[in-house]
């Protein structure tokens, strides 16, 4: 007899709580999401306003053989010789390349290794 009224209320409560649960954590996870989404988006702003003031000139016509954004074969294949940290270091610093000469920071010396980090995320963005 007390089972039979207890029962519904415990079902119900088990559906309640099954329903419920699940969707809390998952807005949870959804707001840290789009936290990371906006500072990731914030960097590639800010990135591509330095390219477009330092960088296009030499990397949008690709002259003397500079990668242009966007161009997934060139930049996987550069990546993959050492790495995102690799490839900023050498903007940072300059080099001399099979292609050509990537003059230290675009020949801005004035940049900091933040703003060409960023700008590098932003030409190695996958499109
Ligand atoms: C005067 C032309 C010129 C300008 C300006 C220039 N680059 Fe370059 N960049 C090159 C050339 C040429 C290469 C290819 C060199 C090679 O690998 O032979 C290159 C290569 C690179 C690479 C690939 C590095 C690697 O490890 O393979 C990155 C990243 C890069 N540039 C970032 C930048 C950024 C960021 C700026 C602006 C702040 C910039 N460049 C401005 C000419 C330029």
């Amino acid at each position: 007899m007390i089972m039979k009224t207890f029962l519904p209320f415990l079902t119900l409560g088990l559906i309640l709580f099954g329903a419920c649960s699940p969707e809390n954590t998952s807005v949870k996870k959804e707001s840290a999401k789009s936290k990371e989404v906006t500072s990731g988006e914030l960097k590639l702003a800010k990135g591509k306003s330095i390219y477009e003031a330092n960088c296009a000139g030499c990397h949008d016509s690709g002259v003397a053989g500079a990668p242009k954004p966007g161009d997934k074969a060139a930049w996987s294949e550069r990546i993959a010789q050492g790495g995102m940290d690799m490839i900023v270091k050498k903007s940072i610093e300059g080099y001399d390349g099979k292609a050509g000469m990537m003059p230290a920071k675009g020949g801005n010396a004035t940049l900091e290794d933040e703003e060409i980090k960023n700008a590098v995320t932003y030409m190695t963005r996958k499109l």
